[in-house]
């Protein structure tokens, strides 16, 4: 059954930010996301080859605007899509969806997500309790 851990106060996690949640003897813990006022959370194990993901860059999708033979020498040819809503593994690069923990390398590779809330001013995620510090 899934438990409730309080994250943060909601004043005190403004969008761009994220905690990681670190349960104990070393399991990898739980990322939680402010993108643009809504939370989301992630295990903090990538599925690829099991790195920190959760403490990778969080940045956006590289779009290419034409090919490189087609644009002027003064245009870096791509831009950037949803920046802020993708996490990039700090191992081998693997990108993720943070809102569905969805790859974008391989569609058919995701990340466990959990659920999250707002209750008394506290941002909570819900979880299994081995994936949770212990209760005080
Ligand atoms: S362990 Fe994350 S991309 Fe390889």
């Amino acid at each position: 059954m899934a438990e409730s851990h309080r994250v943060d106060l909601v004043a005190a996690f403004p969008p761009g930010e994220r905690r990681i949640v670190v349960p104990f003897r070393g399991r990898a813990g739980i990322g939680v996301f402010n993108i643009a006022g809504a939370y989301h959370a992630l295990r903090n194990i990538c599925p690829h080859k099991s790195g920190p993901l959760c403490t990778g860059r969080v940045t956006g999708r590289a779009i290419a605007t034409a090919p490189p033979s087609g644009r002027p020498l003064d245009d870096a040819g791509y831009q950037i899509e949803r920046d802020g809503e993708i996490i990039r593994c700090p191992w081998h690069l693997w990108e993720f969806e943070i809102a569905t923990g969805r790859c974008l390398v391989d569609p058919t590779v995701r990340v466990k997500t959990y659920p999250t809330a707002i209750e008394d001013g506290w941002v909570v995620v819900y979880a299994d309790e081995a994936d949770l510090p212990p209760q005080p």
